[in-house]
């Protein structure tokens, strides 16, 4: 906040005839006054639009997303800054994701969001666009349809809720559920202090306050330079984020004027320094897929290769669970992500460009850690290596990840037995059988959990521990799936084995008593069955029916990627320019 007055140095170089608004409302003939007449239907006039750029809102709050209640207040805030520098703010709802709510899962719908964000912004008089997100896909659809649009936009996260609480212990979203949720199925806790813990583990509109996916990706966005330095860990609750949004408002008007776009923003240095801040966070799994599908957006040709790469090199230095102790908050109060990044600023390309119109360097000069057992220094990390490690093998050709530091060790070379299901209500019927043939050696697997499979990846790669064991006390075990599973979610699964089982992929030929090897340091995923027995499951393999016969789905299941690619739609991926609407 302090730095603002050094922001926004670029030379000016739009005039107000260059804006894409000038279009709509600053020409002379019949359709132009029909814009310029409906806007005085509501009350505007001249002075709201004459030679300013129109900003466009994109504001994903909705009734049935808590984790943007405050979006809608929070807009006016935006729009306050808008108007304090000239522009002329337009709020424009789009589709919520409300990851707690929506069924089967978000990540179906990532791809529409980003579809919307593109086309409001495109087929309307809008020359810049702050990004109002935070819960899970959000953030990802914002930014990609923001990528494939073009203009100048600005990303405003929702920011973590408060810590959560029960009985005075801090509670974290999702992996306090699992938790408990494995501990009551354990028989050691009771329905009452169940109860108590559903009503003190979400205390406050925001996200998810542990290092899942939205803390990861808002990080993630933050690191790219499309957010102002500082926003992404700020409590949704704080009096800091309604005053950051309001600079986010000023600063958006400048972007349109100097037309900073995500283009100049946006290089592989730009995307190697998010996926660093990624492997020091304790980033969740989830951010492969979106990055991956970001950068593309971009026409960067990233992928997973990269992050095994960079998650050699930098180690987790945030103690945010799943893979550490503390939450998001702690995490803010500890410095946040400037913090952060000033700690592992050797590891960074600091001359990369940033909506601000500095660099990463400017953007984190002077930044300190102000309780170093939260954000830790290289030479004393939570875990030695980086959050996800790619692993590859004949039963994930593609690829699949695993996110070691929250792994128990001993399963990071591992050879086991596989139970294997079918689809999730197969496996969910056969974990709590009272005779399953299980050990915690053996290896779960679930197969049709993919992007087409499930539909639409869903977050079931985090399988419950069989009931069997849980009253031996195991609480981890090898997983193995094609799905996904929430940042919120820990253990040793192996997630986004690609290609997916419902497509044919190797992962469907699994048999329960096969022998699967896991060896993390190798990056080795191996399935111990000849080449030949292999090749005879295959030819006897049937395709199952797809999953939808109209409507979106259907348009999902033709187009989707798979994991490795970032599961965008291959229509999307083109970086070739989509020409700006005719105004007749
Ligand atoms: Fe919205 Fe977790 S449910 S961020």
């Amino acid at each position: 906040m302090r730095r603002r007055n050094r922001w926004c140095s670029m030379a000016i170089r739009k005039r107000p005839e260059d804006l894409r608004s000038h279009r709509w409302l600053g020409v002379d003939d019949m359709r132009s006054f029909g814009h310029r007449s409906r806007f005085r239907g509501v009350g505007y006039d001249a002075a709201d639009w004459t030679g300013k750029p129109v900003i466009g809102i994109i504001n994903t709050w909705s009734d049935i997303n808590p984790c943007h209640t405050h979006l809608r207040s929070r807009a006016e805030n935006v729009k306050r800054g808008v108007l304090q520098a000239g522009g002329f703010p337009l709020e424009l709802p789009a589709m919520s994701l409300a990851e707690t709510y929506m069924k089967p899962t978000t990540m179906l719908y990532r791809n529409l969001l980003a579809m919307e964000t593109e086309e409001l912004l495109r087929s309307q008089p809008i020359d810049g666009a702050v990004l109002m997100g935070g819960c899970d896909k959000t953030t990802p659809g914002l930014i990609m349809g923001a990528i494939s649009m073009g203009i100048p936009a600005i990303y405003v996260p929702a920011g973590p809720m408060l810590r959560g609480n029960w009985r005075g212990e801090y509670l974290g979203s999702g992996s306090d559920v699992w938790k408990y949720w494995t501990e009551k199925r354990a028989g050691n806790i009771t329905d009452d202090d169940w109860e108590e813990i559903e009503g003190g583990i979400a205390r406050s509109f925001g996200t998810c306050m542990v290092m899942g996916t939205a803390a990861t990706m808002m990080a993630i966005a933050e690191a790219l330079g499309l957010t102002l330095p500082g926003f992404s860990s700020i409590p949704a609750p704080d009096s800091n984020h309604p005053r950051m949004s309001t600079v986010a408002g000023r600063r958006i008007v400048d972007m349109v004027w100097e037309d900073l776009t995500p283009s100049k923003i946006l290089t592989p240095a730009a995307f190697d320094n998010a996926i660093k801040v990624h492997m020091a966070m304790g980033g969740s799994t989830n951010a492969i897929i979106h990055v991956v599908a970001m950068a593309r957006r971009a026409g960067i040709p990233l992928d997973m290769e990269k992050f095994d790469q960079l998650s050699r090199e930098i180690p987790v230095l945030a103690n945010v669970r799943p893979s550490g102790k503390y939450l998001m908050e702690d995490f803010f109060y500890a410095g946040g992500l400037r913090a952060l990044m000033q700690n592992m600023c050797d590891k960074l390309d600091l001359s990369c460009l940033t909506v601000t119109g500095k660099s990463v360097g400017e953007n984190i000069e002077g930044a300190k850690v102000h309780k170093a057992e939260v954000i830790r220094m290289l030479n004393d990390p939570v875990y030695g290596e980086g959050a996800t490690a790619v692993l590859r093998g004949n039963l994930a050709p593609n690829g699949c990840v695993i996110k070691p530091a929250a792994a128990d060790p001993r399963f990071l070379k591992h050879r086991g037995k596989a139970i294997a299901f079918d689809d999730y209500n197969h496996m969910m019927r056969e974990i709590e059988r009272d005779d399953l043939d299980v050990t915690p050696d053996h290896i779960l697997v679930l197969k049709n959990a993919g992007p087409q499979g499930g539909p639409g990846m869903p977050e079931w790669g985090m399988l419950p521990i069989p009931k069997r064991l849980l009253g031996q006390g195991v609480r981890d075990m090898i997983r193995i799936s094609d799905g996904r599973m929430s940042g919120t979610s820990y253990g040793a699964c192996i997630l986004h084995v690609a290609p997916e089982s419902f497509v044919g992929g190797p992962l469907a030929l699994v048999k329960t008593g096969d022998e699967i090897e896991i060896d993390v340091d190798k990056r080795l995923i191996h399935l111990h069955v000849s080449d030949q027995e292999l090749a005879r499951r295959k030819a006897a393999w049937k395709k199952p029916a797809p999953k939808y016969e109209r409507g979106y789905g259907a348009l999902f299941s033709d187009h989707i990627g798979q994991a490795d690619q970032g599961c965008d739609f291959d229509f999307l991926q083109s970086t070739a320019p989509t020409p700006e609407p005719e105004i007749h």
